[in-house]
């Protein structure tokens, strides 16, 4: 498990980005993986808010927000504060995607 950064768009005008953002941090300190150590080496998490990902679709017809995952550059949609803690503990702690919510690569 390395670590990951997450960017949540926040070009909503619902909100729900920043209430994404604000449960998946919550998570990371729940799940205890906000700073972890992998192989002697200490290692962060981190969510950051961002404009739009051109994702648009995502985040103006449902009721979440559009995020992206480094690395690897997983995309996932109409994210909503609920889902945080599955991917966090699926896609962060597990290495696995989280098939739901994935948006394809190419859009
Ligand atoms: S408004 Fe969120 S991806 Fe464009």
């Amino acid at each position: 498990m390395l670590s990951s950064h997450i960017f949540v768009c926040t070009n909503q005008k619902s909100g729900v980005g920043e209430a994404a953002a604000k449960a998946l941090r919550k998570e990371l300190k729940v799940q205890g993986l906000k700073s972890f150590m992998h192989e002697g080496e200490k290692h962060h998490n981190r969510v950051q808010t961002c404009d739009c990902l051109d994702r648009c679709k995502q985040c103006k017809k449902g009721n979440g927000a559009a995020l992206v995952v480094y690395p690897g550059g997983t995309f996932y949609g109409n994210v909503e504060p609920r889902h945080a803690a599955r991917l966090v503990r699926e896609h962060l702690a597990g290495g696995r995607l989280v098939a739901d919510l994935l948006l394809p690569s190419d859009h």
